[in-house]
């Protein structure tokens, strides 16, 4: 019978048939964790039920929860999350770069335009550098000079994490990191999973071939998990995708807030630096004055929202931050507007002269006129992204003052 080369060859031809069903009996699961396009987004500001979802604090939270339901994981960020070249943004970058080190990260991506100085500068001794190594993230680059990839190594996957589009390697798991728009990365093949940080929406992955494509949920509102099951060859024999929400009922992790509270007074003092030589004889005057003249409309206003609008900042500790104070008091950045709650109390809150403008030469001489307020004076403030639902007729309604 060892002899019959028939009877080899259909011994051979069966075995190959039941190979996917071997192969099946040992399927394994490994669960992507990723973001991407975070963009320095920290935590969201809350103006509005729409923008409430996300932050690194409650991602960590949910993470550090879940932890053993998730595993086996890998934690990635596809890249394009830090913030911008400003001094603020560096604050910033470093508490996303400080909460990546605590989520324990696996590997996240600082991509060629990712930072205006571009990322060689970024990672070979620039900016980002130090604080890379101080905060523990296995960085890696699309660069040349940059360190591109990591491996790691997920029960008996062996996986190859990359920036460079042609360096997935042949035995190992391949994800790749980039920044590139989705219809772009469809022709990169060699790749078991993509994950993009263009800041494109994908409701559910992509697939190109045998490759498997995500991409980032922008601002880091939902934390993206890709379910991925491969056979004894770790070949990939089916994908489960979800976004997991990050409303207000996460539990925060606390190490996390305490660096977003560090963060927050951080950008205090940055502020108190710029305060230093602003002169108080501005245009502005406070509502306190029209109030001599105007009290109904003063009395009317009291009953609106935008006289809570500084409390609001308070409540969340972000009232020294520039970035929401500017929408929540009168003139902040001009010359003699409001600068902080301690030096220009009287400026605080959404007052008249922030859609009325400045009072001063109206109150030498009342027949000069305050500025007409309509609609354009609003969208200033009531942004899309702050104030999704804002209409101005049914908003106007709300806020009428006498
Ligand atoms: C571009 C202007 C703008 C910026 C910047 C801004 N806000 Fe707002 N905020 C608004 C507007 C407009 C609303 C009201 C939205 C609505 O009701 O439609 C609002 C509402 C809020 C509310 C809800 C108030 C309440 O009483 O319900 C909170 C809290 C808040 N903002 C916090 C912040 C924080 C924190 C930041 C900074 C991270 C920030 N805002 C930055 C414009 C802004
Ligand atoms: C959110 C923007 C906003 C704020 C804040 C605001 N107003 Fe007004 N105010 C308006 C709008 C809009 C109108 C109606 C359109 C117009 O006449 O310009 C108006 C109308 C008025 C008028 C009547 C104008 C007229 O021609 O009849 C007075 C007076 C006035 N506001 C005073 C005040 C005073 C005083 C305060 C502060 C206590 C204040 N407003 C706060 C937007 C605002
Ligand atoms: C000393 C009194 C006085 C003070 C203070 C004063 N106003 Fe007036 N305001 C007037 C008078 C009087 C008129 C009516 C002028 C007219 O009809 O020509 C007027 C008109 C207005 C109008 C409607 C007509 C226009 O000119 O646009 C607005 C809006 C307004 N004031 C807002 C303010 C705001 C905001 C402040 C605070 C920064 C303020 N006023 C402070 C006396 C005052
Ligand atoms: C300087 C920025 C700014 C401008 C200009 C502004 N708003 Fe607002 N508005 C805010 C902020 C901040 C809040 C949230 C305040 C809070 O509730 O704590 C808000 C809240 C509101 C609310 C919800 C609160 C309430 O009282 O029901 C309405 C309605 C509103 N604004 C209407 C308007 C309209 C209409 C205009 C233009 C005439 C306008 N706003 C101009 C910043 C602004």
């Amino acid at each position: 019978m060892s002899g019959n080369p028939f009877l080899k060859t259909a011994v051979l031809i069966f075995s190959l048939l039941l190979l996917p069903f071997i192969a099946y009996g040992q399927d394994n699961t490994l669960n992507i964790l990723y973001t991407g396009a975070v963009r320095g987004e920290l935590e969201p500001c809350g103006c509005s039920p729409k923008t409430e979802s996300g932050g690194v604090a409650r991602l960590s939270g949910y993470i550090a929860r879940n932890r053993e339901g998730l595993r086996p994981y890998v934690l990635i960020d596809a890249g394009n999350s830090t913030a911008e070249d400003t001094p603020q943004g560096r604050l910033k970058t470093e508490a996303l770069l400080n909460s990546f080190g605590i989520m324990g990260y696996d590997a996240a991506a600082f991509l060629e335009p990712a930072s205006p100085r571009g990322v060689h500068d970024a990672l070979t001794g620039g900016d980002l550098s130090p604080l890379i190594e101080k905060y523990g993230v296995p960085a890696i680059s699309d660069y040349a000079r940059d360190r591109s990839s990591v491996s790691v190594l997920r029960g008996p996957l062996r996986i190859n994490i990359s920036a460079d589009p042609k360096g997935y390697k042949k035995g190992m798991f391949n994800i790749l990191l980039t920044g590139k728009p989705v219809s772009e990365v469809r022709t990169i093949e060699g790749w078991d999973v993509i994950a993009a940080s263009s800041g494109e929406i994908l409701e559910q992955p992509v697939t190109a071939g045998k490759t498997v494509i995500v991409s980032g949920y922008p601002k880091g509102e939902k934390l993206g998990i890709l379910t991925i099951h491969t056979d004894v060859f770790g070949v990939v024999s089916g994908f489960v995708h979800r976004w997991q929400p990050l409303g207000k009922d996460i539990e925060e992790d606390s190490n996390v807030r305490d660096v977003l509270n560090e963060y927050d007074r951080k950008v205090a003092s940055l502020v108190d630096e710029e305060e230093k030589g602003i002169s108080s004889n501005g245009p502005y005057l406070g509502g306190l004055i029209c109030a001599v003249c105007h009290q109904p409309f003063m009395d009317g206003w009291k009953n609106t929202g935008h006289a809570g609008a500084f409390a609001a900042l308070e409540k969340a500790g972000k009232s020294r931050d520039p970035e929401c104070v500017k929408c929540h008091t009168v003139g902040y950045g001009e010359e003699g507007g409001f600068s902080s709650g301690a030096t220009t109390p009287g400026l605080a809150n959404v007052q008249c002269e922030a859609c009325h403008g400045p009072g001063k030469g109206h109150v030498s001489d009342f027949t000069m006129p305050m500025r007409p307020v309509g609609e354009e004076v609003c969208l200033r403030c009531h942004t899309r992204e702050n104030s999704p639902d804002f209409d101005f007729k049914t908003y106007f309604e709300k806020i009428r003052h006498k």
